[in-house]
């Protein structure tokens, strides 16, 4: 599964009300959101016809979350959907990641590109290696780690989506600062020259899921429905949920 398939399947099962998308380009996957929906990038150049009520922002997603009301657009400064998208170096989705949870609940899903690159060229911080394959994930896989060892309330899925795989997180907590704090310590330990050191459970992406396992495991409507319940009861239920469906089993380290 592509994606940007992966991406309209959870639109779908989201039924989010409202849609964040940082790093748009030509609309591709701008154009699959019916949802009130602010997207940023300072370089777009949309091809595609765009059927949503939109906010589009022309600037980095630094200079947008610095605003005093960056999602003034919608009735809530509520995110239920977000694609990260956007500068494909570890430091800046990880600011992402920070600045687009202080916008969520606990019932919010967000959408991260490029969490698999398939080698190290497609990993890197530079372009050049990637020229060759002509994708550039870059290292924002890096994030995954971290995530998982600094918010352990937090779901963090890698999904076996083409060509360079995506990572699906749940669960959000907007008062979390776990990942705000450690930020300084991530970046010396994520910002080093090329060629990376790609973890093989990344490259061979045997942590992921399916797409499919994800799309059609019975916890969609909860997910829809506990968007109102308290964040707690909310995160508990969706973590059972989603663990009953047997998708956090890749994501536990095997014993021994
Ligand atoms: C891979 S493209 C996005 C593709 C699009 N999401 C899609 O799937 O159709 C990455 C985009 O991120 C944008 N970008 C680069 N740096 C950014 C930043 N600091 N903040 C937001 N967007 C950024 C680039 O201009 C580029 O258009």
């Amino acid at each position: 599964m592509f994606r940007h398939e992966l991406l309209k399947h959870l639109h779908q099962l989201v039924q989010p009300r409202t849609y964040l998308e940082i790093g748009v380009r030509k609309g591709a996957s701008l154009a699959l959101s019916r949802a009130r929906t602010v997207a940023v990038d300072p370089f777009y150049e949309i091809e595609r016809e765009i059927l949503c009520d939109l906010h589009l922002v022309r600037t980095t997603s630094d200079e947008f979350f610095a605003r005093r009301h960056p999602l003034a657009h919608f009735d809530e400064p509520v995110v239920d959907l977000a694609f990260i998208d956007g500068m494909h170096l570890s430091e800046y989705a990880l600011r992402d990641v920070i600045n687009v949870e202080r916008y969520c609940h606990a019932g919010s899903v967000i959408v991260i590109d490029d969490m698999l690159p398939r080698g190290v060229e497609e990993a890197g911080r530079t372009r050049q290696g990637a020229a060759a394959h002509g994708h550039w994930a870059g290292d924002v896989y890096k994030m995954v780690a971290s995530l998982r060892e600094l918010r352990p309330d937090l779901i963090c899925l890698e999904v076996d989506t083409r060509p360079t795989g995506t990572a699906v997180l749940m669960t959000p907590d907007p008062t979390s600062t776990a990942l705000a704090d450690a930020y300084d310590r991530l970046v010396a330990e994520f910002v080093v020259p090329d060629p990376q050191v790609v973890p093989t459970e990344t490259l061979e992406r045997t942590r992921a899921v399916k797409p499919w396992a994800l799309v059609r495991a019975p916890i969609w409507d909860s997910v829809r429905s506990l968007r109102t319940a308290p964040d707690a009861r909310a995160r508990a239920e969706i973590r059972r949920l989603v663990d009953q469906a047997g998708l956090l089993d890749s994501t536990v380290a095997p014993v021994g």
